[in-house]
């Protein structure tokens, strides 16, 4: 399949309930804008659009909790999804809402002419509804015990103790959260998308790419945890599905006899990416059409893995029985992102916020967005650390790619007055690395089109490897009093080897790229150039700049005792009777003199690293508020790596006869809790407390 005329691109309309964290980023915008980057330099006509999901059962719930309007909450977040975006450099052409008068009128002419096909089934049915609320019930706001686990405070949709996927009618006892009151069982009538009708063309579509006969996408290009969750569904049989809701807050059914409904949100979010093109299109007096109706353009969405069955099969349906849609040629969906060792959680305020991040890391905006390309989960959950953040930034931002741009600007300076060298004797011994890096756009431009942005990022850091390592074979320093021309020449192919870095990390490192534009004096390079560009000769070059700088140990810890500060601990405590068992009977008795000896103080891990040989073993450096932080060596190595122990509260026995194992002195003992299974958790204070405080 060649190149299409031009690209729609969608990330996932966030929910405007709650700030954008990294999670977010990390599944859907960041790599949707590497993607967007990486046309736009090729010239490609690229539509990138996003907005705010503002209806659904998730916002209503966030002003019941915060005792204020849907209205108001989607105004608050609105406005702060859309800065985070814009100050991480998300390079969308629109950011709408779906409260928006046009999109509402946009969802309800798109259901109109599905009602109009006969393309819903209605349906009565029984739905629980609070009676001193005046109100139907969304699945989330009716809790009860769950049939499978006893679990007494189970949704109606799902017990997140088990994880059973539950329905209202499965709760033992349920009760509405509006009043607290038993809700009662009422008729509604429902428009229901038979999507058990769609099962054929839709596993023909998705598994062999055939849409109406023609190859309209290659299904190997598609990720298998993509194609292995629709297909999953599809084994299941697809089952109707309600497209609408009796709720107040929402996009209100265009029916007479619909009233006091709304569309489901999974009807009306999807379609937001259209209301956004048709917003764009009035704004810039453009046709908003062929971005979705043309053949010749390729729709990508970029989203988050819970959102794949809606977007590989519900929308699809809902597009094609319109009519005159195309149909997604790729949906890219990333895996989840965890944070220190954790689920990201916004109800658990368990998560780095952006626009925390961009207050508190001004001018790191790259700092981020490199070290989130690095670990996207681009096929399997993957794991953010503040660590990982300080050892890419120094180690790779700081030590290859600054240090290689530095070194060759003050060479410049010091030699050539900070003008770009007249380069007059090309050298064969230099075809090698300029080779090499003349390929790095086309590796680049290769993994990101196969959605491989972790991979990309590696190619485009290359030249800045290659660099550094040219400068230190050629010893450009120890030439110059006896041969100036070669000299001229290295710096000469070196500056040509940071003009392809500002190339080639564009999609990736936007706000460095400007900079380094800025100090070599070019603009962008356009794709078409990218081989036979050349720095002018004899142009002025800026000055030496440090592009990034190192971050300290000071600099991450706030940002750890900040996370478990604020997070309320997890409430993920198993009660088990079993849990006491002869092998671990009580111990005798004791006075409280002999409690009173041991010295239990608060401590924060400050370091964490394995030990060589000993598989159980980790070497921990806990501050408890002394001079130095002493070492102490745990056996949890079976149960966390280092990296999840860093930034954690634990419980020190302080005054333990210290003791040398495996040749180091340990210097006291983390307290941990054991189950009868062997399963090991730390014993931690439930909130931040100086380290050093006492515990008795
Ligand atoms: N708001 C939904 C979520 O965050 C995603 C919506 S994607 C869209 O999970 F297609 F519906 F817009
Ligand atoms: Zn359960």
């Amino acid at each position: 399949m060649g190149d299409p005329k031009r690209y729609t691109v969608t990330a996932a309309l966030p929910y405007a309930n709650g700030p954008l964290h990294i999670g977010h980023v990390a599944g859907a915008y960041l790599p949707a804008d590497i993607y967007v980057r990486s046309l736009r330099q090729r010239g490609k006509q690229v539509l990138f659009v996003c907005g705010s999901d503002e209806h659904g059962a998730a916002i209503t719930m966030k002003a019941l909790q915060e005792g204020s309007t849907p209205q108001q909450i989607v105004d608050r977040y609105h406005a702060m999804l859309e800065s985070s975006l814009k100050g991480l450099g998300v390079d969308l052409d629109v950011y709408h809402r779906t409260s928006s008068e046009l999109h509402h009128r946009t969802s309800q002419e798109f259901f109109d002419q599905l009602y109009e096909k006969g393309a819903f089934t209605e349906q009565e049915e029984e739905q629980y509804f609070d009676p001193e609320a005046g109100r139907f019930l969304a699945d989330r706001y009716i809790t009860g015990t769950c049939p499978k686990c006893g679990n007494p405070g189970a949704y109606g949709d799902q017990c997140e103790k088990c994880g059973s996927a539950l329905s209202p009618a499965d709760l033992i006892d349920p009760k509405s959260t509006l009043s607290g009151g038993a809700p009662v069982l009422k008729r509604t009538k429902h428009w229901y998308l038979p999507m058990d009708q769609h099962q054929e063309w839709v596993d023909t579509w998705l598994n062999q790419g055939l849409l109406d006969g023609t190859q309209h996408h290659d299904p190997k290009e598609w990720k298998p945890q993509v194609l292995g969750q629709c297909n999953s569904w599809i084994k299941d049989g697809l089952r109707p599905r309600a497209m609408t809701r009796d709720l107040d807050w929402g996009v209100p059914v265009p029916l007479d006899q619909a009233k006091g409904k709304v569309l489901y949100v999974w009807l009306d979010a999807p379609i937001g990416y259209i209301s956004a093109t048709r917003q764009w299109a009035l704004d810039h007096g453009r046709d908003w059409e062929p971005w979705w109706k043309d053949k010749d353009t390729r729709l990508v969405h970029f989203i988050g893995k819970d959102n794949i069955v809606f977007h590989c099969i519900v929308f699809p349906i809902l597009l094609k029985e319109h009519g005159g849609f195309i149909l997604p040629h790729n949906v890219p969906a990333n895996e989840f992102l965890n944070l220190e060792g954790r689920k990201l959680s916004t109800s658990r305020n368990w998560a780095v916020w952006v626009h925390e991040y961009l207050d508190r890391w001004p001018g790191r905006e790259d700092v981020l967005r490199y070290t989130l390309t690095t670990i996207l989960p681009e096929f399997r959950d993957s794991e953010f650390t503040w660590k990982d953040l300080q050892e890419k930034n120094n180690n790779e931002l700081v030590a290859i790619l600054g240090n290689f741009v530095q070194r060759v600007f003050v060479l410049c300076h010091k030699y050539f007055e900070g003008k770009v060298p007249e380069s007059k004797r090309p050298d064969p011994s230099d075809v090698d690395v300029l080779t090499a890096v003349n390929e790095a756009p086309f590796l680049v431009r290769g993994h990101i089109d196969r959605y491989r942005f972790r991979e990309a990022l590696a190619m485009a850091m290359m030249p800045a490897r290659l660099g550094n390592k040219y400068l230190t074979d050629t010893e450009p320093w120890k030439l110059h009093a006896t041969d100036p021309d070669r000299v001229a020449t290295i710096l000469y192919n070196c500056l040509n080897i940071v003009a392809a870095l500002s190339h080639v990390l564009g999609p990736f490192l936007p706000f460095t790229v400007k900079k380094l534009q800025q100090m070599l004096g070019i603009g962008a390079i356009p794709w078409a150039d990218i081989l036979s560009f050349e720095m002018p000769r004899g142009q002025a070059l800026g000055k030496p700049e440090h592009l990034f700088s190192p971050i300290t140990d000071e600099e991450i810890q706030p940002e750890l005792e900040r996370l478990h500060a604020h997070a309320p601990l997890a409430k993920e405590v198993q009660t088990q009777a079993d849990a006491i068992s002869p092998a671990n009977a009580i111990k005798p008795l004791i006075q409280f003199d002999d409690f009173a000896r041991l010295d239990l103080r608060t401590g924060l891990v400050l370091a964490a690293e394995r030990i060589p040989k000993a598989d159980k073993l980790l070497k921990l450096t806990v501050d408890i508020g002394e001079e130095d932080p002493r070492t102490v060596i745990s056996g949890i190595a079976a149960h966390y790596g280092p990296e999840e122990v860093v930034g954690r509260q634990v419980v020190l026995v302080a005054n333990l006869e210290p003791r040398k194992m495996r040749g180091v002195l340990s210097e006291g003992m983390v307290l941990m809790s054991e189950d009868a299974d062997g399963k090991l958790v730390f014993v931690a204070p439930d909130a931040a407390i100086r380290p050093g405080s006492e515990v008795r």
